[in-house]
């Protein structure tokens, strides 16, 4: 399949919904090959059929992304089923703003289990992939962050955003590390954009409330931010490593 991802292979983790599935339709539409990892079976499933309706290959592996021998799996399962791995999109994470909330708010198995989803994760996946991704002579390591690392909300989400703002250091940490061995490490910060993760909280009330603050008007497609995940896994972005990409309508901006 020809494409801006030709004979590339990507673990997209949380692919089996939102920006995750985008991403893995795209990324195959662009002619990789992809590793749907996901906790939710039938989700990954349904992400499979989809990426095979669009001409492409991908594999689903059901796992937790904070569990260290679930990631090993996963990695291991995707370097064997399409012999290489060049890709690592952590995208996987929550948002649970009915336990997450303010530090006056949250208790510690919260904190503990949005920190492991949303930061832990990354540990895992880097550090069984990353091997990879040197055997097959480079790569490109995506974080997803958050404009919530990025600002201060009166709403608060401090496990989450105390997730998001430490992956901003853990993608220089590792971009400086890893530049040696040809592989890039970036991240992108999304505004509020329309998945199944902020769909419970996008009332009508919430979405008029974000429009109005975001210069652009509305709330962003998962597309939009998968054409920027895109940029980071070809090769158009080879002189781009430890950066830090807001696609956000131009909220932080403001
Ligand atoms: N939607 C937004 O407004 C927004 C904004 C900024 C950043 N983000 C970030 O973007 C990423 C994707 O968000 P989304 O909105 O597409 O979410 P989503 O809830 O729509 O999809 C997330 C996927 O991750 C999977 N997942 C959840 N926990 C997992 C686990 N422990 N192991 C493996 N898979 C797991 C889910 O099953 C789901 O398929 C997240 O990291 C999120 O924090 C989202």
């Amino acid at each position: 399949m020809p494409g801006r991802l030709r004979d590339k292979v990507a673990v997209i983790t949380g692919a089996g919904m939102g920006m995750g599935r985008e991403a893995a339709v795209l990324f195959a539409e662009e002619g990789a090959r992809v590793v749907v990892a996901d906790i939710d079976a039938r989700a990954a499933k349904e992400t499979v059929e989809r990426v095979e309706q669009a001409g492409g290959q991908a594999l689903a592996v059901v796992g937790d992304v904070a569990v260290e021998a679930d990631v090993r799996r996963m990695i291991d399962e995707g370097a064997r089923r399409f012999g290489r791995l060049d890709i690592l999109y952590n995208n996987a994470g929550v948002l649970w703003k009915d336990r997450d909330r303010s530090v006056l708010e949250t208790d510690e198995p919260s904190w503990d289990r949005v920190i492991a989803i949303n930061l832990k994760s990354v540990f895992w996946v880097t550090k069984h992939g990353i091997p990879e991704l040197r055997k097959a002579g480079g790569g490109s390591i995506i974080l997803m962050g958050s404009v919530s690392a990025l600002a201060g909300f009166t709403r608060a989400q401090d496990a989450y955003t105390a997730a998001k703002g430490a992956l901003i250091s853990l993608t220089k940490s590792l971009a400086i590390q890893f530049a040696k061995d040809r592989i890039r490490c970036n991240v992108i910060h999304p505004g509020i954009v329309d998945t199944p993760l902020q769909a419970p909280y996008l009332t009508p009330a919430i979405r008029k409330e974000f429009e109005t603050g975001i210069p652009l008007g509305r709330i962003a497609h998962p597309r939009e931010i998968a054409y920027v995940a895109l940029f980071l896994a070809s090769d158009e972005s080879s002189f781009m490593t430890g950066a830090e990409l807001v696609v956000d309508g131009g909220f932080t901006a403001g």
